[in-house]
């Protein structure tokens, strides 16, 4: 085969389908099915299909599926018919408004992206239906789930719909290729300064996502440089418009990261405070032109006043300011405009105790609620720091009651491993979703703010830093997966458990060997306990190196050489963030929350160096000094890295030959990682405080 490397187009994804089928295939494997019942149950429905509906772009992204999918799974192509019995019927819920067949009583409130799938009484017609086409589309990956984990469906009605209103995935790739924070090779969107144009490759992509429900991207870095800031010129417009049509056919609204200073670099305009009129007149121009290229375009998403990129703060102007000017410029066309809320100031003095970092969002944006426009919603990171192993969750979720939130993790493993090391995330995004912020009274939980149903907000959602990159298996580690999966059922309903996940993803990836499932589930639910044992303990963070953040290095901080993140001396250890003594970061959360964490005997112990500074000899209330658990868990840590491998190693006959190898080498490479953090992290604290081990064990490398 001969492969056009000018003009990658479809060679790509064709070339990464043909060799590297399972591993490119994620969790859309779609292989036979090998129960005669199932497959014989399945049968009866699948040999036909009815499209009742209009043929649009995104009705024909749902029949492709299907039939892509029914062909590998039953071997046998649905044909198209008319009407007919024994068949899948495809439609909106207003398509069949003449027939009998539904409960329409528990289907009025269904949202537009809800759907329903019925079997008629006789058991002939499977319904395969939409509340509008985007529901359509959903249910057919819905089925074809059902089909992959080998499960019939009862006579009784699938109704379903996504929880959360926007479920968005943002990508951190830059067009010279690169990907910030990528860990899966480059980017498949972009190459050499200019789209990569592979749009197969996007269209493979748009598929998976809409298999999980995301229904947002942002496709470039929050930090806009030069050349990403013109994707809002003529000179991008037309590659970003190909792409929107793209991920439209999958019900995903393309949304651009811009730079807030575009009017001094692109419209040569001599500043870009938000109360200038030329400003805001060449904001609302650009909108009209970026809508003329793409009229269903999703916004913008802005980082500004941050990790030195321009804001507002410069013409002395608050983040409402810069916001909403914003959203006025999008609002005509239907637009929405995310502010970020990672805003701080990185060359603070860490010594200095009336600056602490945690504190940032919460001042920067508490005294701002409901000064933003109702097209303006705020993008809040789940911990107030950044997307550590274990920190507080954000206190400004929840705070704000009359301003739209989007709550954002971070798919990407920057902190938790590269995709080097195993790092199942599920479990821990619900911690953060099951966290009660007290906003209301109890029960206040940080999903009913992502939801926006606990202020009723008309803008609510959930967006993440995306894992994927242009490596035939999408995300480097083949593990990696399960975050990408993950993230989107979770978002899509929250209360699916990370064990139901972990299932639902290895049956469709692996197949469905009891064995397998059994293994690398176990794997996966182990994995961040795991990571945390042999990195930075008690939630104080960091102790990565800087600016890549791969590997120990206790001290490490790149935006300054004051102080660290840690504060650990000769006598202790851990970040004072008390009312009393402290930065009085814990004043952020509500009165519930706040005496938890302000008290060093309520505070749990997996936080305690968050919010506290502590002696080495600070009994947890698991019983343990806090040295002793820095030893413990680092040497336990490097121990169930080595259990990893042993299991992954264990299944080796099972699987792939390529998926198992690619384990196996990031599985030693965290292995040897996981022993350097134990030395490191052991040693270190064992010269601070002088103290042994109590079980004797070597401690210094
Ligand atoms: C982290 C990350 C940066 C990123 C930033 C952000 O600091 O290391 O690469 O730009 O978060 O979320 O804006």
């Amino acid at each position: 085969m001969t492969i056009n490397t000018n003009h990658p187009t479809e060679n790509q994804a064709r070339q990464m389908r043909e060799n590297h089928p399972q591993s490119y295939n994620c969790w859309l494997q779609y292989n036979a099915i090998d129960d005669v019942s199932v497959a014989s149950f399945y049968r009866s429905f699948c040999q036909s299909f009815v499209v009742l509906c209009d043929r649009t772009p995104l009705i024909n992204s749902a029949i492709d599926e299907l039939q892509r999918g029914i062909t590998s799974l039953l071997g046998e192509t649905p044909t198209e018919t008319g009407k007919d019995d024994n068949q899948l019927v495809l439609g909106t819920l207003e398509d069949v408004a003449q027939e009998d067949i539904l409960d329409r009583i528990s289907l009025a409130n269904l949202n537009e992206e809800g759907y329903c799938i019925r079997m008629d009484e006789r058991q002939h017609q499977l319904y395969v239906l939409g509340k509008t086409e985007k529901g359509i589309l959903y249910a057919v990956f819905h089925l074809l789930r059902k089909m992959q984990l080998n499960e019939i469906l009862t006579t009784e009605e699938v109704i379903e719909q996504p929880v959360n209103q926007i479920r968005m995935m943002n990508h951190w790739d830059n067009v010279d290729g690169s990907i910030e924070r990528g860990y899966a090779g480059l980017s498949f969107f972009y190459q050499q300064n200019r789209f990569s144009r592979q749009w197969d490759r996007m269209h493979d992509y748009a598929r998976m996502l809409a298999s999980i429900g995301i229904n947002a991207v942002t496709i470039n870095n929050v930090n806009v440089h030069q050349v990403e800031s013109e994707f809002i010129t003529a000179a991008f417009l037309p590659d970003v418009a190909r792409t929107a049509d793209i991920f439209r056919a999958y019900n995903i609204k393309l949304f651009l990261s811009a730079n807030y200073s575009s009017p001094m670099q692109l419209g040569g305009l001599s500043s870009a405070d938000p109360l200038a009129d030329d400003v805001r007149e060449w904001w609302k121009e650009k909108a009209s032109e970026i809508y003329a290229a793409i009229p269903d375009f999703g916004g913008f998403v802005i980082k500004a006043d941050s990790e030195n990129r321009p804001g507002p703060f410069t013409y002395g102007r608050t983040h409402a300011d810069g916001a909403n000017m914003l959203g006025e410029a999008l609002a005509p066309h239907g637009g929405i405009l995310i502010w970020r809320c990672f805003v701080y100031n990185c060359h603070q003095d860490w010594r200095d105790k009336t600056t602490d970092r945690a504190r940032a969002a919460y001042d920067h944006f508490m005294p701002l609620d409901g000064q933003f426009n109702d097209n303006v919603i705020l993008q809040i990171k789940n911990g107030p720091m950044d997307f550590q192993v274990r920190e507080g969750v954000s206190p400004l979720l929840g705070a704000m009651k009359d301003t739209n939130q989007i709550l954002e993790f971070q798919i990407a493993q920057e902190y938790t491993g590269q995709q080097k090391h195993l790092c199942y995330l599920v479990p821990q995004w619900k911690d953060v979703l099951n966290f009660d912020t007290y906003a209301k009274g109890e029960g206040s939980f940080v999903k009913d703010v992502a939801s926006g149903s606990l202020y009723e907000r008309p803008l609510s959602g959930i967006a993440a830093v995306a894992n994927s990159g242009d490596a035939y298996n999408w995300t480097g580690h083949p593990l990696a997966q399960a975050n990408l999966y993950g993230y989107g059922r979770l978002v899509w309903n929250p209360e699916l458990s990370a064990d139901a996940i972990a299932s639902e993803w290895i049956t469709q990836t692996y197949g469905n060997h009891a064995t397998v499932l059994k293994t690398i589930k176990e794997m996966l639910l182990q994995s961040l306990q795991t990571y945390e044992n042999y990195t930075a303990p008690l939630g104080v963070g960091w102790m990565v190196n800087p600016n890549h953040h791969y590997g120990p290095n206790v001290d490490g901080y790149e935006y300054s050489a004051w102080g660290t993140y840690h504060f650990a001396d000769l006598h202790g250890i851990g970040v004072d963030r008390t009312m009393q003594t402290g930065t009085g970061y814990t004043s952020q959360y509500f009165p519930e929350n706040e005496k938890r964490y302000e008290s060093l005997e309520a505070c749990p112990d997996e936080l305690v160096l968050f919010f506290h500074h502590v002696p080495y000899t600070h009994q947890l209330h698991s019983g343990k000094s806090v040295i002793q658990h820095i030893y413990d868990t680092h040497f336990e840590g490097a121990e169930q890295a080595e259990q990893l491998r042993e299991q992954w190693k264990s299944i080796k006959e099972l699987i792939d030959e390529e998926r198992f190898n690619d384990g196996l080498t990031r599985f030693n490479l965290q292995v040897d990682s996981a022993k350097e953090w134990r030395d490191i992290i052991n040693t270190y604290f064992y010269r601070k405080s002088g103290i042994e081990d109590e079980h004797g064990r070597t401690i210094y490398s």
